[in-house]
């Protein structure tokens, strides 16, 4: 086999095999294929595609490259969550205790932030205390107690992800849908769960802007899922305006414990419970509706905020010194009229920019530091009425572009909805 075949194969719109993903993806891991032939390779995929069966080939190669993490000492059915990124996204925080409290295992790994959007091992990581790495007893051990642990991602799950991911941010070649579907699925199979729900995001705050990608998405993951035993649920979610009302690390945190205590910003808690509902019914082989009447009454009567406080005190948080950012301003609105629109893009970047997020792996993250929008889309907004709080410390933001963020006009041009669809 020679990799400038293969690279002229898929120039020409000629399916690969399973053994030619094996080749390259060896090669690239062991140095004998360079980065420039596997450049022209992932450029020729994202313009020439890639049919479910070479993604799902794809997929199962990547995902033997590096650890396959074994959940079998853990009793009952293991569900796994994943977000495809939005910004204000707090949802695993939430989500996985409350799914626990309902009877389900969820063995949790996840990310650090990426770009403008934040990680869930950050967030945690605000909570002083908290150890995001636990051995691998522990980690078992405590999903069997609590149902839930959450710990950062091993080092060496899916290297070819870590790799090719490099690779295609340097290249362009990051938006192709199979490439997208295989990176996330890879890490997905060799997480351990026995069924995994998605939270696929669409629009502008998220890595797929329009419904018709994520659709597409949405069907790969679920045939890939199908191809290797794990059955895969995506639930398609807006992310135009950013989800919920905080932006920022421990201010997320925060928020999601808002929520778990039956308060909070209402587009969180609808988000919680459609993914709640899938992940409980398939975890415990119930229909969908007692499912979710089982996942609103355990929001409701406390039981998830108990999992939650044991989940932080298990692994070591310290959840009463939450701290935020010290300097607080409060943005005013210069007209009246109605909330169109809020740019989750943009304020996930200078929310990044105040320090919430890294530039490079070096950099230490401001964990207080964020905004809490006081409005959202379709709210009525006075002229110096407040928009929004920004919690600042060492960095500066300039408020303007912080008030540009919005967009308010006298009418309203309908919303998007919150849930688009589910696909399975
Ligand atoms: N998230 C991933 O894990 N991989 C991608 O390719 C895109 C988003």
């Amino acid at each position: 086999m020679n990799m400038i075949d293969i690279i002229n194969k898929k120039r020409l719109k000629q399916d690969l095999t399973k053994e030619e993903f094996q080749f390259v993806i060896d090669g690239y891991l062991n140095k004998e294929i360079p980065d420039y032939q596997v450049s022209a390779l992932l450029m020729a995929i994202c313009l020439n595609g890639m049919t479910y069966k070479e993604t799902s080939d794809l997929t199962g190669v990547m995902l033997k490259s590096g650890d396959q993490i074994d959940l079998s000492k853990i009793k009952g059915r293991k569900v796994d969550k994943h977000s495809t990124g939005g910004v204000g996204d707090k949802i695993t925080l939430i989500l996985g205790p409350l799914v626990a409290s309902c009877g389900v295992k969820v063995a949790k790994m996840s990310g650090r932030g990426l770009g403008h959007t934040g990680g869930t091992i950050d967030k945690l990581e605000s909570i002083p205390g908290f150890q995001v790495e636990l051995k691998q007893e522990e980690f078992i051990n405590q999903v069997n107690k609590l149902g839930f642990a959450l710990v950062s991602q091993s080092g060496n799950l899916v290297p070819a992800d870590k790799k090719l991911y490099a690779l295609r941010d340097v290249t362009g070649t990051v938006e192709s849908i199979p490439l997208i579907a295989s990176s996330i699925m890879s890490k997905k199979c060799a997480s351990g769960a026995d069924k995994i729900v998605i939270d696929v995001k669409v629009g502008e705050g998220a890595l797929v802007k329009t419904l018709e990608d994520a659709r597409t998405l949405a069907q790969y993951m679920v045939h890939i899922g199908k191809e290797h035993g794990k059955e895969t649920v995506c639930v398609l979610t807006r992310m135009s305006e950013p989800l919920g009302f905080a932006i920022g690390n421990a201010l997320e945190v925060q928020e999601a414990m808002d929520v778990l205590q039956d308060k909070g910003p209402e587009d969180v808690k609808k988000i919680v419970i459609e993914l709640g509902k899938y992940m409980v019914s398939m975890g415990l082989d119930i229909s969908i509706s007692e499912a979710e009447k089982l996942v609103k009454t355990h929001l409701k009567d406390g039981s998830a905020y108990d999992t939650f406080l044991k989940f932080v005190k298990a692994q070591g948080g310290e959840i009463e010194n939450l701290s935020f950012a010290p300097k607080v301003f409060s943005i005013k609105s210069s007209k009246n009229g109605i909330v169109n629109h809020i740019d989750a893009y943009k304020l996930g970047i200078l929310v990044h920019q105040m320090g919430a997020g890294r530039e490079t792996l070096e950099d230490e993250i401001d964990y207080g530091v964020g905004i809490v929008l006081s409005k959202k889309v379709g709210d009525f907004v006075l002229e110096n009425e407040e928009l929004m709080k920004v919690y600042l410390n060492k960095k500066d933001v300039k408020l303007n572009d912080l008030i540009n963020c919005f967009s308010i006009e006298n009418d309203f041009t309908n919303q998007t909805p919150l849930i688009y669809e589910v696909i399975k």
